[in-house]
């Protein structure tokens, strides 16, 4: 039998028997006639039952309820004129039914399939083989499915060879934490879910293999977001005998493609460059969204002399003084206020405002900041009547976080990002070591296995740069990769640099230590955050949309209720017992 695809009949099968499958979308009952829009995964055919052609028992079509799976044969006809419906591919013909099967019943739905109304999205989950058969997941699977192709075409293309990697791994915690598994068969230890493959695609290279990818499972125990997944999916990539510019040209061609092949649009211009330095100066972002202008201006020069201590002792004490010009200001008094308690989310002790209009400054600092300090600012950024300075002054990490926040939330605020607009950008140049206020340490911004600019700099970790770089598309971080560390010597440096002794090394990466000794090449690589990348195209702002079966935001499924607690005898097993007072019953 010859299965069709239900919104894939046209005219061109007018007068032929055909049998078509589905679940009953929606039904009208007219009283003797009863119209069924039949869904199956390509969309909706209407069917009609009528006694007159119908050979089983009417009362078998009468019984039809929503989600029913049936099978149906009959002779497709073209519909009445005044029948023939515009909004759907197969609008124009109905299929008369003379045989009807019930493949099977459905109980009472908990919410409609046949439309995507937003509904609490708990039941959702609860519910996610229902809510898959709506149309808004449905088509967002199949765009997922279009753009991991596309992926997999371009880089098998490009000579990559796809490799598995291992999911039960050695814990080797830096950045996120583990999510861990006990080992049965040797009690009391234990494997890590990888946070990604890095250094199996590196050992990869070590092995000759010049150019791998894989389509990656990662975990990560980390708080999650609206980008953010506790299980989610990398395109992972690695090269030998590569430079930065081989993987950048490489990658932008590869992303080019997959948003042609997938969405059918052309990005036709080369993604800018900027360094990370240059990106916070700009954007207070180092994932800036840059579909629109509102930078962030310097103020500090202008403001190191002022009266006003507020300015002048944070940028004495090595801080800067940086504003954002609203151009047509339309925020009231009170609305100022609420966008200081904002950016205080952000570390910033405040947010001083000057207004323009009536050709002078007014607000509280207006009156207290000098006339040639005011004229200066005036000057500088155009201010013309109508325009609102927003000042935020302290170290550059606040002020860089609450201007960079508050940034995306004027253009919230005010429409400034305009729809189907794909901004591209790669971001170079990250500093090496990043201070990490709980561990009290420099911690590796990227990974501890990328190459340092220079080891000359390694001592002194506010300044040392990294050859590493992250692409960004319209404000999310979309990838991120780094050239390798493949000489022994350079990575022990760099362990020590990050205070990890060669005992500590040798226990979590002693295979890899080991393995740089046999002739490593040099290589480099990136990942793509595939789930981020599918989020964009399809433009929905949140992870758990483009996930089959997604992890709630304390990362539980609700779907099939993980975790869980297990049997004692599970336990037993692992040698493993629960603490008092935690709840496991
Ligand atoms: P990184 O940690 O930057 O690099 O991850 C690469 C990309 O993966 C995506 N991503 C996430 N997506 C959803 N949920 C998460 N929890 C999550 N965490 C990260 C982001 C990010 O840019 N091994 C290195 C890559 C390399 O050096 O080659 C790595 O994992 O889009």
């Amino acid at each position: 039998m010859k299965k069709y695809q239900n919104a894939k009949l046209s005219t061109k099968e007018v007068g032929l028997e055909i049998t078509v499958f589905g679940w009953v979308n929606k039904r009208r009952d007219m009283g003797g006639v009863i119209f069924v829009d039949l869904r199956d995964r390509s969309g909706i055919i209407q069917v009609v039952f009528n006694k007159k052609h119908l050979k089983n028992n009417f009362e078998l079509a009468e019984a039809l309820k929503n989600e029913y799976c049936i099978k149906v044969t009959g002779k497709l006809q073209k519909r009445e004129e005044s029948e023939i419906n515009p909004n759907i591919l197969t609008g124009e013909i109905e299929l008369i039914v003379n045989d009807l099967t019930i493949l099977n019943k459905s109980e009472t739905l908990p919410f409609n399939i046949y439309d995507d109304k937003e509904i609490n999205s708990e039941l959702t989950l609860k519910y996610r083989y229902l809510d898959l058969r709506r149309d808004k997941l449905k088509k967002i699977m199949m765009m997922r499915h279009k753009i991991n192709k596309a992926f997999r075409t371009y880089l098998d293309d490009n000579g990559f060879i796809d490799f598995e990697t291992p999911i039960l791994c050695k814990s080797t915690p830096e950045g996120a934490r583990d999510y861990l598994v006990p080992s049965r068969v040797n009690p009391g230890n234990f494997y890590a879910l990888p946070q990604s493959p890095q250094l199996f695609k590196q050992v990869l290279m070590i092995s000759g293999f010049e150019k791998y990818y894989q389509i990656a499972k990662c975990f990560r125990d980390e708080d999650l977001r609206a980008d953010r997944q506790p299980e989610f999916t990398q395109v992972d990539i690695e090269m030998s005998f590569v430079t930065q510019d081989d993987v950048l040209n490489m990658a932008e061609g590869l992303l080019k493609q997959v948003v042609k092949d997938s969405i059918n649009k052309d990005i036709d211009y080369d993604f800018p460059r900027i360094t990370y330095k240059e990106a916070m100066n700009r954007f207070g972002s180092d994932k800036p969204d840059t579909r629109f202008d509102l930078e962030l201006n310097d103020l500090t020069e202008e403001l190191k002399n002022t009266s006003m201590t507020v300015f002048s002792s944070a940028i004495e004490d090595g801080g800067i003084a940086k504003c954002l010009i609203v151009k047509n200001n339309k925020y009231s008094r009170n609305e100022i206020d609420r966008l200081t308690e904002f950016v205080k989310i952000y570390g910033a002790k405040g947010l001083a405002w000057l207004k323009y209009d009536n050709n002078e400054f007014s607000g509280v600092i207006a009156k207290n900041l000098e006339l040639d300090i005011q004229n200066k600012i005036k000057e500088k950024f155009s201010v013309e009547n109508g325009d609102l300075v927003l000042i935020v002054s302290g170290k550059p990490k606040v002020v860089f976080a609450s201007l960079g926040a508050l940034r995306l939330k004027i253009a919230e605020d005010f429409n400034l990002i305009p729809d189907n607009k794909f901004n591209f950008l790669i971001v170079t140049d990250f500093p090496m070591f990043e201070y990490s206020e709980t561990e009290k340490r420099y911690v590796a911004t990227h990974h501890p296995f990328t190459k340092p600019e220079t080891t000359v700099k390694l001592k002194d970790p506010e300044n040392c740069l990294s050859v590493a770089y992250d692409f960004v598309l319209n404000g999310y971080e979309i990838g991120g990769g780094s050239i390798r560390i493949h000489d022994e010597k350079m990575q022990e440096e760099v362990f020590s640099a990050l205070g990890i002794s060669k005992e500590e090394a040798k226990l979590k990466f002693g295979f890899f230590l080991d393995a740089l000794k046999y002739g490593t090449p040099p290589h480099g690589g990136i990942a793509f955050g595939l789930d981020r990348i599918i989020m964009l195209l399809t433009g929905t702002d949140n992870i758990r949309d483009v996930v089959a079966f997604p992890k709630t935001q304390s990362a539980a499924d609700l779907m099939c209720e993980a975790p869980s607690i297990v049997d004692v005898k599970q336990l037993d097993e692992l040698n493993i017992s629960i603490k008092k007072g935690i709840k496991n019953d």
